[in-house]
């Protein structure tokens, strides 16, 4: 059965930090290895990410993000099974930085919008409008400190 998961959290490491790209590249290798996809994106002080795979894979995974130390504040924003996956090949898309926030995304399509207030069908819009617009993908173009070297 798949599931899906999608949670609003506060992170405890400074916007730009080398944790991003930790915590990037750990989970593209793991959610490979464990057939689960989904996207990860840090704004400011903030992370929102939409996971999906097999439930046993999938509650092994909220269990380790759960107990994670580099973010707190967890908020559950939608759980439950799901019938096809939206993030089909994306072992993690991420995305940060300027010009490419869930904020400045929502105002230029006329709403005002806030990350921590925001329903789960708006993040989910703004997620696939990132992949869409080529916004989402390897964090080595959005984070300035690791941008042109090989990870
Ligand atoms: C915001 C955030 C998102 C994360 N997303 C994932 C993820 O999608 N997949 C993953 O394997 N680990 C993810 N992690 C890391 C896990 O919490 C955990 O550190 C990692 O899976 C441990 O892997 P290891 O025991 O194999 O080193 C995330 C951590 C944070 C703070």
């Amino acid at each position: 059965m798949l599931d899906s998961w999608m949670y609003v959290s506060r992170a405890t490491t400074p916007m730009g930090s080398l944790d991003d790209v930790l915590i990037y590249l750990a989970a593209r290798a793991r959610n490979r290895e464990k057939g689960i996809t989904g996207y990860l994106h840090r704004e400011q002080d903030y992370y929102v990410q939409y996971i999906e795979g097999e439930h046993e894979n999938l509650a092994e995974l909220r269990s380790l993000i759960t107990k994670d130390t580099r973010h707190t504040d967890l908020r559950v924003l939608s759980q439950g099974a799901q019938s096809r996956r939206l993030f089909d090949g994306w072992d993690m898309a991420f995305s940060t930085g300027a010009g490419t926030g869930f904020a400045e995304y929502r105002t230029h399509q006329g709403y005002r919008a806030d990350l921590t207030s925001a329903a789960e069908a708006e993040i989910l819009e703004f997620m696939k409008a990132s992949i869409a617009g080529g916004r989402a993908h390897c964090v080595a173009l959005y984070l300035p400190e690791v941008a042109g070297r090989a990870i």
